[in-house]
């Protein structure tokens, strides 16, 4: 199959290297792959109210942490998506996650996620891990336009959006299931260029 357009990234050059390591512009933040230690803290994290509030996935065992955690290593290899542990980098310790799913090298479209540990909230570090992922992904890597969506109930993950740089484009009505029924989405998105 051909296209008339010019892939925004041609296909194997972001596979064709290890995911890299991200450093926040105030150097407070490493973003960097998964790994099987972090299993623990993976699993942990899913235990929180907030986080079976927003998400559907539930994580029960260690086994199922180490299973997702390998899963997103090959998803990085066949290109699909890429996941960060968001680690301070003063100790190393790991305090949320973000990542860019569903990945559309052609148009260099992807969709952003992000969570915080109960502990670590209110200290800016999903806006500013969002900002460091957003300038590898725009500057370095070559994509186009990044979205993020959020349940319109949760107003914590859209002051998230807005510090970060990602314009409010509307609501998707009905557009995910949580565990208490349907919400209404809000859509955001950068694009590249934008201030
Ligand atoms: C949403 C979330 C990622 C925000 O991360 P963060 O690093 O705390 O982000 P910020 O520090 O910029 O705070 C964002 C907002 O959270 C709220 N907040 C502040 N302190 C908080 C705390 N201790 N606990 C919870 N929320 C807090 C405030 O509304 C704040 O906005 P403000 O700075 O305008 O007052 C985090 O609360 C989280 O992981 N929640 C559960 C999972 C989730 O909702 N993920 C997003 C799904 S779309």
């Amino acid at each position: 199959m051909t296209s008339d357009i010019v892939p925004a990234i041609p296909a194997g050059t972001l596979c064709a290297a290890a995911q890299p390591s991200l450093t926040s512009r105030d150097g407070e933040l490493l973003l960097r792959p998964w790994a099987g230690d972090d299993a623990a803290v993976l699993l942990a994290a899913y235990q929180d109210p907030a986080m079976q509030r927003w998400f559907v996935r539930r994580l029960q065992t260690h086994e199922d942490a180490l299973m997702w955690i390998a899963t997103w290593e090959r998803e990085w290899q066949r290109e699909s998506s890429a996941h960060w542990a968001i680690a301070r980098a003063d100790d190393g310790a790991v305090v949320g996650r973000v990542a860019l799913r569903r990945m559309e090298l052609l148009h260099g479209l992807a969709e952003c996620a992000y969570w915080v540990l109960p502990h670590a909230r209110g200290k800016g570090i999903a806006p500013r891990s969002l900002v460091t992922l957003a300038d590898w992904a725009f500057d370095e890597a070559g994509f186009h336009r990044l979205e993020l969506m959020h349940s319109d109930r949760n107003e914590a993950s859209c002051r998230v959006a807005a510090k970060a740089g990602f314009a409010g484009e509307g609501i998707r009505r009905s557009a995910l299931r949580h565990a208490d029924g349907w919400h209404d989405m809000h859509q955001h998105a950068r694009v590249q260029g934008d201030a």
